[in-house]
């Protein structure tokens, strides 16, 4: 057996962990530069030249640029009409903000389970979670993994709901040739760092209906009216904030856009280049394919066997860690989620100052509790998922030879250690504690 680095042996990986950059070449320092020059940093006609470069990539009516993925979400929600006492059914295998989206509105986020090789929602669940109160489905094409959007849609048009795709992570999949973001009502992204086109933070809508469109752009700017241009400025009939991007995060978007397609492909190369490298790994399933179209990556996703390996996904990730690609530090928030639904802030209820609204409110007729148990499916996928490496279109070829290194050296010791019935406990208890 290898020695494993956690055990005294020699790492796979002695140079530094692999950390992600922005993809920032001569063409987004040129646009930025510009905008300097221009002194125009705030949202203005490079904002409105990266919405249209945006609209055309997706061949879609309208796009609209904002402050992150997050607040895209909630002006959608918003504009969607969504308030108190409504519910929207989310899945819990996502980033917290697709949920926490639904809280901005005071409105319920309702978790379906998912199934358990696409990692989107069971629509057969989303389906039995559907009441009198339901207004809107938020599908997340999870680190690229496609949903079955067809049925999705046809459900929601049966009980008259809206679809909000959060596509933050899967700029680039198609769903039966459609781009994931165009099929629902609308379609949000995420510019943030890490994602797939960046501008350090930022995020976008797009939509082809123009009355959302209308509603979505005020909501982003204290809900003034666009058609009405500056004179709409200091009349505000309705609740609002501001969540504008800048002129120099567009620069930068636009050029973003405009080699996106590259970055996306690179990120399947290396995908793949991962999946032929781990083909013969025991203990571990690679990322599913879709059978509706064509995936795209964020992260690049094992499923980790414990039956096989002896051991829980804590243990496998700090033994990996200490192979050297990556930093132990980054271990909770990059390596796998939490299931929503079990968050303290839900399990919890913990509302708006400090009350329990809106899950408590005279104005939702519904009855909420948020436990274990509840989305089975997610609760074990979140267990045994482990976001092995992002497939960062800058990683190198030795950057991905080392990561498989790594795991098929781990797995590898983790089965004969079971087979000798050596015990496997790395993980320290306040790391237990707090992952
Ligand atoms: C699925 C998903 N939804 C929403 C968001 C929120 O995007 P942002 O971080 O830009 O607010 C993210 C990313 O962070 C995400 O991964």
């Amino acid at each position: 057996m290898e020695k494993l680095a956690i055990d005294g042996g020699n790492p796979v990986r002695s140079r530094n962990p692999i950390v992600e950059t922005d993809v920032f070449e001569e063409e987004e320092f040129n646009a930025l530069m510009e905008v300097a020059k221009s002194k125009k940093l705030r949202r203005a006609e490079a904002t409105v030249e990266y919405e249209r470069t945006i609209a055309e990539w997706f061949g879609v009516k309208h796009a609209i640029a904002v402050s992150n993925g997050t607040t895209a979400l909630h002006i959608a929600l918003a504009a969607f009409g969504i308030g108190p006492g409504d519910e929207v059914i989310v899945t819990p295998y996502t980033f917290v903000a697709s949920d926490t989206a639904v809280l901005e509105q005071n409105a319920i986020p309702i978790f379906a389970d998912i199934d358990p090789v696409h990692l989107t929602l069971d629509l057969e669940d989303v389906e039995r979670k559907i009441t009198p109160r339901t207004k809107a489905i938020i599908p997340v094409t999870i680190s690229g993994s496609l949903v079955d959007m067809d049925p999705l849609m046809e459900l929601a048009k049966k009980h008259n709901l809206y679809v909000l795709e959060d596509a933050c992570q899967s700029l680039g999949a198609r769903y039966k040739g459609k781009l994931v973001g165009t099929i629902g009502h609308v379609g949000v992204f995420s510019t943030v760092t890490g994602k797939i086109t960046n501008t350090g933070e930022g995020g976008f809508v797009i939509t082809n209906d123009t009355e959302l469109y209308e509603k979505m752009w005020g909501y982003q700017d204290f809900a003034r009216r666009r058609s009405l241009g500056p004179a709409s400025k200091y009349h505000f009939d309705l609740p609002c904030t501001n969540y504008r991007i800048t002129n120099m995060q567009a620069a930068i978007g636009t050029q973003q856009m405009h080699r996106a397609w590259d970055l996306i492909h690179k990120r399947t190369e290396n995908a793949n280049y991962l999946r032929e490298k781990l083909a013969d790994c025991p203990g571990i399933v690679l990322p599913s394919e879709s059978p509706w179209g064509e995936r795209v990556y964020f992260y690049f996703l094992i499923r980790l066997l414990p039956e096989v390996l002896g051991t829980d996904m804590l243990n496998f990730a700090v033994a990996l860690a200490s192979e050297g690609v990556y930093n132990i530090k980054y271990l909770s928030t990059t390596r796998w989620m939490i299931p929503q639904h079990l968050e303290p802030l839900f399990v919890n209820k913990a509302g708006y100052g400090g009350t329990k609204c809106p899950f408590e409110c005279p104005w939702y007729e519904g009855e909420v509790e948020y436990y274990k148990g509840l989305c089975p499916v997610a609760e074990k996928a979140c267990d045994e998922v482990f976001w092995l490496a992002s497939v960062h279109p800058l990683l190198e070829k030795q950057d991905l030879d080392d990561i498989a290194a790594a795991v098929i050296k781990v797995t590898n010791a983790f089965i004969e250690k079971k087979e000798q019935g050596i015990p496997i406990n790395y993980a320290t208890d306040e790391q237990r504690a707090i992952l």
